[in-house]
């Protein structure tokens, strides 16, 4: 695939690096933002409070599929929205899912040492299905779908639980599984 990061620091860069080992071709924008009408799928990596910010850099937008990746921490969402996600979608009217918030970069190169692979939380159209949970896996990690692009808040509200839990044991991977893969 095309993929467009926008946001190349630790969580844009960082995926970035682990799909072009999968063999899909990057292209990585910082603040000065771009034209993505090539890409088929857009990243968004940037700081939550930036968001529209930076969106307002960017061209080519229009229909594109966007994988959301950023956190608020106490910060509202765009005024009118209920997620960073949906903000997002508003701008695109294309597939949108939200994910990689909910997973540090900083364990990025250790993923390949998992046992099992870990759960990566995403939430989204249908239609992102299969570009997200394959991205998802290319990472490293192994898909859980929360719900449809409705439930992105609640994803996002879900970094208060990570932040405080990692306060107290470090950064951690995490899985999901239903008994039957125990
Ligand atoms: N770090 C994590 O473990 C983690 C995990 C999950 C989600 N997240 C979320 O993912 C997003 C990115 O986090 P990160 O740790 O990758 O951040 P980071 O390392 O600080 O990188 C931020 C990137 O955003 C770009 N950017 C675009 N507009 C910007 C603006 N107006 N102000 C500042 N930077 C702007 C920066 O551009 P330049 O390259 O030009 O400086 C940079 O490439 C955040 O929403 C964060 O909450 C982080």
């Amino acid at each position: 695939m095309k993929i467009t990061v926008l946001g190349r620091g630790n969580v844009g860069g960082g995926l970035a690096d682990l799909w072009e080992q999968a063999g899909h071709q990057l292209t990585r924008l910082g603040r000065d933002g771009g034209d993505v009408s090539e890409a088929d799928v857009v990243l968004i990596a940037v700081p939550g409070a930036a968001l529209a910010e930076a969106l307002e850099k960017v061209e080519g937008l229009a229909g594109k599929t966007v994988i959301d990746a950023t956190n608020r921490f106490g910060v509202d969402p765009p005024a009118g929205f209920a997620s960073n996600a949906e903000y997002v979608k508003s701008k695109t009217n294309g597939p949108t899912a939200k994910s990689f918030n909910i997973n540090f970069a900083r364990l990025y190169p250790r993923l390949a040492e998992a046992r099992v692979r870990p759960s990566n939380l995403w939430s989204g159209d249908d239609e992102v299905q299969p570009v997200v949970e394959q991205l998802i896996r290319d990472a490293g990690y192994e898909p859980v779908r929360v719900g449809n692009l409705e439930m992105a808040g609640a994803q996002e509200a879900m970094i208060r639980v990570v932040i405080s839990i990692m306060k107290d044991s470090g950064p951690f991977l995490y899985r999901m599984a239903p008994p039957e893969r125990l």
